[in-house]
């Protein structure tokens, strides 16, 4: 059976090492930011190429954190992306700060063409979200950042381990923020998420903020978040960074196989990869003609499909004050969006056989 993501099948795969690394948290009787947490922490950041790494409990938090640390605040600016996932919005909501959407680019990013005409005297930070498992337009960004003055946030949720040169996403910034969601390309089996820095300060900073701003137990320098990475969620997630590049690789030719496929199919726009880019396929989504249709039809070939987003966020009831706004590339690609099943435990025939339905749907 075709599923979208089979965290099930993952559990399996690395159960062995799973069970044992829960085990051994479970019998030490320390749960809460101790060895497990401070290990996996340490990896990460190696992996990363990044100095320091704070495990937080889930990626919006570590999106709120980084901009606590950062001092942004109520009347403050952020310029960010509208087509999202929300998270990456309400976390500018969180601090009080006003989010300035620029609308995206042919690859799902923020435009880094159209940022600089947003900048205004309030704006604090730019935070682009690389979606799908790709980054945004960094070397841009991270220029305009650095002529305004301003901080760079890196919302890295969806692309650990994707590269822009020889660059990993989330350390391009000041800070990069990461979810560890079942789904996540590194996920553990439940909530994690961390932030990555190479500045010492904005470390300290960040691991009083999720510990309840305490410097020292019970003496609270800030206002702070209860929003740790528990021992057992550290520990699941040390075993799946271990396979992290393996199940990349695995993605990356699923993707390769699709646009092999389907790329004679006229009614389809397959993702397009940036130059110097290395997607790691959190989602193979492509643009289609007839979706509702389409859906309906691989549906009844017992083939799920998702649609990331269908709402962009600017038109999000939660965000009512900028419902009127227009952001054409984002709205005519929310209409159009459809993401096709893949994760490390999908086989080329799945792709074969998903590949040959759509081609049958658009009679190919
Ligand atoms: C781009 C993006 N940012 C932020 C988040 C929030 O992460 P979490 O679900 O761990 O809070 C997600 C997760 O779904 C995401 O996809």
């Amino acid at each position: 059976m075709i599923l979208f993501n089979d965290l099930k099948k993952k559990y399996l795969y690395l159960q062995k090492e799973i069970d044992n690394a829960c085990k051994k948290v479970l019998r030490s009787g320390r749960y809460i930011l101790e060895k497990e947490t401070e290990g996996f922490e340490k990896k990460f950041a190696q992996y990363l190429g990044a100095k320091y790494c704070a495990g937080v409990g889930n990626g919006l938090e570590a999106l709120q954190i980084a901009l606590m640390a950062l001092n942004i605040k109520e009347g403050d600016e952020v310029i960010t992306t509208p087509y999202s996932m929300a998270a990456s919005t309400l976390a500018i909501k969180m601090v009080g700060a006003i989010p300035v959407f620029v609308d995206i680019d042919n690859y799902f990013h923020i435009d880094a063409d159209k940022i600089e005409e947003k900048i205004t005297s309030r704006t604090k930070a730019i935070l682009p979200v690389h979606l799908f498992g790709q980054m945004a337009e960094m070397e841009k960004i991270k220029k305009i950042a650095k002529r305004h003055n301003l901080f760079l946030v890196e919302d890295a949720a969806q692309a650990h381990g994707a590269r822009y040169k020889d660059k990993k996403a989330g350390t391009f910034g000041d800070i990069g923020c990461f979810s560890f969601y079942p789904t996540k390309n590194l996920g553990t089996f439940g909530d994690g998420g961390a932030i990555v820095t190479n500045n010492k300060k904005l470390y300290e900073k960040c691991k009083m903020i999720r510990n309840y701003g305490q410097k020292n137990r019970y003496e609270h320098e800030l206002c702070g978040l209860n929003s740790r990475l528990d021992e057992i969620h550290a520990a699941i997630l040390s075993v799946d960074l271990k396979y992290l590049n393996k199940f990349n690789l695995i993605r990356k030719n699923l993707a390769k196989i699709y646009s092999l496929k389907l790329k004679n199919i006229k009614e389809i726009k397959l993702p397009e990869i940036r130059i110097h880019a290395d997607h790691i396929f959190h989602a193979f989504t492509i643009e289609v003609e007839r979706r509702q249709d389409l859906i309906s039809f691989l549906a009844k070939n017992k083939i799920p499909t998702f649609i990331y987003y269908p709402i962009p966020i600017h038109k999000q009831k939660c965000f009512s004050g900028f419902n009127h706004l227009d952001f054409p590339i984002t709205e005519k690609k929310s209409k159009k969006v459809l993401s096709l099943p893949i994760h490390p435990f999908l086989e080329s025939k799945d792709i074969a056989y998903i590949s040959q339905k759509i081609a049958k749907f658009y009679e190919v």
